[in-house]
């Protein structure tokens, strides 16, 4: 099932991304660093976690990876070539690479019931005939523990759970390789988040994915990652396997985080 190869589906080398503020004060610089010279991959079939405090570059880099931010400098290959900025290039990505965001009600049109949020991007690839576009949209509403009856209900109608649920439904309706969660259950209601997150790693292993899962709460990240990045002020401080950060943090910046937080799993 899984076509797994040594090539990662993602490889970015040396990222920067600076974001130009349109406030440029005397005393206060006009440009931020968000992104400082950040190397990283994913391959299918391994949980990468990215953790960080507010504002160390997370979602900027996440952006990057799903083609949404370009970088300022620094080359992303895409399963081995590097990525153009055609539209029929970005087209190929988005179609690997998908996403989940941290709050479903954004990410979610409000006016469309869930069957069409779900049918849209096969509609948009072209792909399957209207039966088989409805059978794989049933299939998946399955697969992330919805009922059969969620077909019909606006986002509104549903509990945020439930709404990310569809969400992470919509992110695998095109069978991406890599799905980039940023903070995906930031925003949920503490008793289902730990739903939420089996979920995540349980699609990770019955389709094979690579899951990139964000968060700035170490705990929640050593629960569902193979191997860990910690970011500090948008350079990569410490990578290494999840048991490894744990066991013997090298970095001053890693220990202060593992000594700081308190789960909030
Ligand atoms: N579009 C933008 N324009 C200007 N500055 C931005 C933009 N997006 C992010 N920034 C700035 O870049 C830095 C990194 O932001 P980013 O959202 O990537 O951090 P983060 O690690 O995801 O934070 P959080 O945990 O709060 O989500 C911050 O200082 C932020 O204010
Ligand atoms: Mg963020």
């Amino acid at each position: 099932m899984t076509n797994q190869t040594d090539v990662p589906v993602l490889d970015l080398r040396d990222i920067h991304v600076v974001h130009r503020l349109r406030t440029g004060k005397l005393l206060k610089p006009d440009t931020i660093r968000a992104v400082n010279g950040v190397n990283f991959t994913v391959s299918r079939g391994e949980v990468v976690g990215i953790v960080g405090e507010s504002g160390c570059g997370k979602s900027t880099l996440a952006r990057v990876m799903v083609g949404l931010q370009k970088p300022t400098e620094g080359k992303v290959f895409f399963k081995g070539e590097p990525l153009g900025s055609s539209r029929a290039a970005r087209k190929v990505l988005g179609r690997s690479v998908s996403v989940v965001f941290q709050d479903p009600a954004t990410a979610l049109n409000p006016r469309m019931v869930v069957r069409d949020q779900l049918i849209d991007p096969l509609r948009v690839h072209g792909i399957g005939s209207p039966k088989e576009r409805l059978e794989k949209v049933r299939d998946l509403l399955h697969m992330v523990g919805l009922p059969q009856s969620a077909l019909d209900v606006l986002p509104r109608q549903i509990s945020g759970g439930q709404r990310q649920r569809v969400a992470i439904a919509r992110s695998l309706v095109l069978d991406p390789d890599i799905i980039v969660a940023d903070e995906p259950t930031s925003a949920l209601d503490v008793s289902v988040r730990a739903q939420v997150l089996n979920l995540l790693t349980d699609l990770k292993a019955t389709l094979g994915l690579g899951l990139v899962f964000i968060s700035h709460d170490i705990n929640t990240v050593r629960y569902v990652s193979d191997r860990i990045a910690v970011m500090n002020s948008g350079r990569v401080v410490e990578t290494g396997s999840a048991e490894e950060i744990f066991a013997n943090p090298k970095d001053e910046y890693t220990r202060t985080l593992l000594s700081a937080t308190p789960s909030l799993l």
